[in-house]
């Protein structure tokens, strides 16, 4: 496995890479939902490239971007034992030489949900995916179901931009307790990771009302949405097929969801 941190190094071991080319692009502190995706991207493609790099642009002031857990040392091993051929791990100066003037807007699916409580974080997102595509150059690309709202945004952004790039999604990589993994959960206590187990269990009811008044009677927990969406637009529908949710567990903001029905 090859690890390079500058454009230059990525060109050439990019270059010399046989095949269909998959990337997963992550931020670190890889746990199994990661590595789930680069077993997949390896299984389906010829080459398996991995990108490692804490996006400040998705992060607005006062968010975690401080706090979140870099880990790089442990992070490769991972990367190679689930059978990645290239990592990047660019610095943002690598990332960003400029601070970028012109950046990519999610459109209104980056305004609703995740979005409402983030101002412009997936325009964060879509601008340093559309950019690491640029670098990259995949021919496909591995996202987690787990963010469906951040999967919808880089479709439609695929879509929108004529970028030549398959998206696929993985399905939620889930803890045995049914908690869906997150580097996010590093925050959490013993007694809140148990209280978070309220979201996949608000989930499995399949029911807005019964799962309401789930998430409703689990102390030191704060809901912020539990609706019925459509998985591409995220607007609430009452046949809506993905259920998505989101609370604060202390200071900590989680999210899930759960595809009701296969989407089309
Ligand atoms: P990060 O949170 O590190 O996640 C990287 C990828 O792993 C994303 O596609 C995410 O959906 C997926 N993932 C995370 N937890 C998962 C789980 N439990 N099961 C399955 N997949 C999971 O998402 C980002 O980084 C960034 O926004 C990024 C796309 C890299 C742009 O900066």
């Amino acid at each position: 496995m090859n690890v390079v941190s500058s454009r230059a190094e990525l060109a050439a071991a990019r270059a010399a890479l046989p095949g269909r080319v998959a990337v997963v692009m992550t931020m670190g502190a890889l746990h199994d939902g990661h590595v789930e995706l680069i077993k997949q991207a390896r299984a389906e493609a010829d080459s398996v490239v991995v990108t490692i790099f804490l996006n400040p642009l998705q992060f607005a002031a006062g968010e975690d971007l401080d706090r979140y857990p870099r880990r790089l040392e442990q992070d490769l091993p991972l990367c190679g034992g689930a059978g990645a051929d290239l990592v990047f791990t660019p610095t943002p100066d690598v990332v960003y030489p400029t601070t970028p003037v012109v950046r990519v807007s999610a459109g209104p699916l980056g305004d609703v949900f995740e979005g409402a409580s983030r101002p412009g974080h997936f325009d964060g997102v879509v601008t340093v995916v559309l950019k690491l595509m640029h670098l990259v150059r995949p021919d496909v690309a591995y996202f987690g179901q787990k963010d469906a709202q951040q999967l919808a945004c880089i479709r439609r952004m695929v879509s929108d931009l004529d970028v030549p790039v398959e998206v696929v999604a993985v399905p939620t990589v889930r803890d045995a307790d049914g908690l869906a993994l997150s580097s996010r959960n590093e925050y959490l206590t013993d007694d809140q990771h148990r209280s978070a187990l309220v979201l996949s269990r608000a989930l499995a009811t399949r029911d807005l009302a019964a799962g309401r008044a789930l998430l409703d009677a689990e102390a030191g927990v704060d809901l912020d949405y539990l609706e019925r969406v459509d998985p591409h637009t995220f607007e609430v529908t009452p046949d809506g097929s993905l259920l998505v949710v989101a609370a604060r567990v202390g200071t900590t903001r989680l999210i899930d969801n759960l595809l009701l029905e296969e989407v089309a």
